[in-house]
């Protein structure tokens, strides 16, 4: 199988053992502690459950800004995302001391994890703009990502951190929360070699499925991985919930049978366009998958981002086996009303944008918050149902 990134095995955060587990889950309720914002948790979850293998915990300042800067840590590991604890609460915690992260998203705030603090540095202003200058292509304050970024305090707690649990995402989304260990357990067992994975966090329409098995049929995979984001989103864009119950429809009803496994991760959407991108990639390598798909806008948000740049940035800014994983880089991808099919764009030079069945995003949502059918060459009947009744749940709940 596929070797995680920067390591041999996979060396998840998360304490195994139920008795260690035990122990430091009392002696965390002595310990001085912070209180997360949900960034940071989310980033407890990636580490603890060996997404973010082969980190051991949170960056330092002067590791962020070479993240930022070139994509790789101070000690030349290849990353590239900063993964920050920030806090406004610096003062209070001691370099050298361990405290307990608190859980920012579970009622009565328990604790996930413990940190031992190696440094508590503070960013200026004018580092910040870098890092989202960076990060994001933008330090656009209109920009979701960079409004979060902005948001979570000046203070970098850096250090090893040892992960009590998975946050809200193991009750709430037991079927489909699943660790990069899971699912690299589960390759194995279903005896697949080539995997392509698929990331998302919308439903899943008819390009979407056809895009996954055009990915399959032309890198030779034996299956495929439908990877969903669980975390926060921004305001509009359709919750994990019904997006889940979305897909595992069109999974059942249009994929052959033991073709798909799907599964989540918990993080939030960062909206970082190219540098999620690899992020994506990257922690789906460590899930030991083979392939990622990356199509049109991939993580991207308004007009921050080419609706090629996520695929640019591994030709131009990531160096040749820095990692194992390869992209399998989509066209934009829809309906043909002149072949009555899905189709890549590259792929019919001979159409013209009228030939396309094209719906934005936007007008989608406008479209199902409206209670209009969606098109079938658009969506799966039984796919838009459920989202429809997800939209009139919603509309009830307001009246
Ligand atoms: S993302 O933020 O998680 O990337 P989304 O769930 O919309 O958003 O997209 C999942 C993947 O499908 C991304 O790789 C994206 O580029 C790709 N994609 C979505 N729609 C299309 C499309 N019509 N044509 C080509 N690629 C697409």
């Amino acid at each position: 199988m596929i070797k995680p990134h920067g390591s041999d095995t996979l060396n998840p955060l998360l304490v195994e053992d139920p008795g260690q587990r035990t122990a430091l889950a009392a002696e965390a309720k002595q310990l001085p502690y912070l209180v997360l914002n949900s960034a940071a948790a989310a980033n407890v979850v990636m580490l603890g459950a060996g997404y973010f293998n082969p980190l051991r915990g949170f960056m330092s300042k002067a590791d962020a800004l070479s993240v930022a800067g070139g994509m790789r840590t101070a000690g030349g590991l290849f990353w590239p995302v900063p993964v920050l604890n920030l806090t406004s609460d610096g003062h209070s915690i001691m370099p050298g001391s361990r405290i307990a992260l608190r859980d920012p998203n579970i009622e009565g705030n328990p604790v996930i994890a413990i940190q031992e603090v190696a440094a508590v540095e503070e960013l200026t202003n004018e580092e910040i703009d870098f890092i989202t200058a960076k990060v994001y292509r933008t330090s656009d304050h209109q920009h979701p990502g960079v409004t979060t970024f902005a948001s979570l305090g000046k203070f970098v707690v850096s250090g090893p951190i040892r992960v009590l649990n998975f946050s809200y995402f193991e009750q709430d989304f037991a079927g489909t929360f699943r660790t990069a260990g899971q699912i690299r357990n589960e390759i194995a067992q279903r005896g697949w070699q080539k995997v392509v994975a698929f990331q998302t966090r919308n439903p899943m329409h008819r390009a979407h499925e056809e895009l996954c098995k055009m990915a399959s049929e032309a890198v030779g995979a034996d299956g495929v991985l439908i990877h969903m984001l669980l975390g926060k989103l921004k305001s509009g864009d359709i919750p994990a919930e019904a997006r889940d119950a979305a897909i595992r429809k069109m999974v059942e009803l249009y994929f052959p049978p033991n073709s798909v496994m799907i599964a989540g991760y918990g993080f939030d959407m960062l909206y970082a366009g190219p540098r999620e991108a690899v992020l994506h990639a990257l922690f789906r390598q460590n899930s030991g998958c083979t392939h990622l798909i990356v199509g049109r806008d991939h993580a991207g948000v308004g007009e921050y981002y080419g609706a090629f740049d996520a695929q640019a940035i591994f030709d131009e800014e990531v160096p040749p086996g820095a990692l194992a994983i390869e992209i399998f880089r989509a066209d934009h991808t829809a309906f043909s009303r002149k072949l009555n099919k899905v189709v890549m764009m590259r792929d019919v030079s001979d159409h013209t944008k009228e030939d396309f069945v094209l719906l934005s995003g936007t007008r989608v949502r406008a479209m199902l918050a409206a209670g209009e059918e969606l098109p079938g060459e658009f969506a799966r009947p039984e796919v838009a149902q459920i989202l429809r009744d997800y939209y009139r749940s919603q509309a009830e709940k307001v009246a």
